[in-house]
């Protein structure tokens, strides 16, 4: 593959360290990601799996903190517990009502961030979307869904949120409701209804993932406006049965890989100092490892 730089570099006693704190935690792209970067941009540094059982997740936060790791990635089962910990939960995370990104500031305190909704919204921009056009269909209610929620109307843009279980959509809704943020909440069984009155679909359900519930979930979008750009932020497979029916329309798609690339911007920043590009070289590495 051109363009991508050697992955092993000497460790010394100046490497920055961060890590993702998960368990299980071999499954995460997190550390192909960052340790890319890592060689691409010449940084002195390493970012390492850190696999903490459910329960121990203070005590390893406050290890990491003193053995000087700048800070971490959170996964599941710890989401949690980060939001617990943190000194200083930033806007994301609270509205959110999630953590991914710790970061260890020099005066001791824990910073936290979400960045799964801006890691979306980000990557819609680079698809060239103008994500000031809304409104936008959310489909799902998951913890996924209230941080993309968050982000959307965080930029005005008004949401129609529909999910399986209602009453978890309305408490989304009621989470993020302010007197600037515009979301309705819309029947499960007739979304698609709906179709005509957004220029933006995203689904934020674990429908159409390769082993999820429903592998071949690729609704009817005869009713979809012309332009309309469907989103889908499952990324096994890359092309979901959703991205398939709605290109084959001839609606714009964007997929989910994206997304997970622009998400793990904001921690690379804070902890290395440089805010990494999202271009074609990590696109594929990311595209090999996930056919891998
Ligand atoms: N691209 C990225 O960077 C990225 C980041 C985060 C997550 N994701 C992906 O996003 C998906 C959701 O993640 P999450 O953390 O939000 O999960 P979550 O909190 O567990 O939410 C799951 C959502 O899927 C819905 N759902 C599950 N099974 C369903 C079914 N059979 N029929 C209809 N709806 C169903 C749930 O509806 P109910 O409320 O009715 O159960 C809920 O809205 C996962 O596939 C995950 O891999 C991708």
């Amino acid at each position: 593959m051109t363009g991508v730089p050697p992955m092993r570099r000497a460790i010394g006693g100046g490497t920055m360290l961060a890590g993702v704190i998960g368990w299980p935690v071999s499954h995460s792209r997190s550390p192909l990601l960052h340790n890319f970067w890592l060689a691409r941009y010449g940084i002195d540094g390493a970012y390492v799996p850190l696999p903490v059982r459910p329960g121990l997740f203070d005590v390893a936060v406050r290890g990491l903190q003193a053995a000087g790791f700048r800070g971490a990635n959170v996964t599941i089962p710890h989401k949690e517990a980060a939001f617990a910990i943190a000194d200083h939960l930033h806007r994301s995370a609270v509205r959110s009502g999630s953590v991914n990104t710790l970061v260890f500031a020099g005066d001791g305190r824990i910073e936290a961030h979400s960045t799964d909704g801006d890691g979306f919204v980000a990557n819609l921009e680079a698809h060239g979307v103008d994500v000031t056009r809304g409104p936008a269909l959310v489909l799902g209610a998951g913890g996924a869904a209230r941080a993309i929620v968050a982000s959307l109307t965080d930029r005005g843009i008004a949401v129609s949120i529909a999910n399986r279980t209602r009453a978890r959509a309305e408490d989304l809704a009621h989470a993020l409701a302010s007197p600037e943020t515009r979301i309705a909440v819309t029947d499960w069984d007739r979304w698609t209804d709906g179709l005509p009155d957004h220029a933006l679909l995203v689904n934020t359900t674990s429908l159409g993932m390769h082993g999820g519930p429903d592998d071949v979930f690729a609704p009817d979008l005869a009713r979809a406006p012309a332009g309309m750009v469907v989103a889908d932020i499952v990324y096994v497979p890359r092309m979901t049965p959703l991205l398939r029916a709605a290109a084959a329309r001839g609606l714009p798609v964007v997929d989910g890989t994206g997304m997970l690339l622009h998400q793990a911007r904001l921690g690379f920043r804070e902890w290395f100092g440089v805010d990494p590009a999202v271009d074609a070289d990590i696109q594929a590495l990311l595209d090999a490892d996930l056919a891998g």
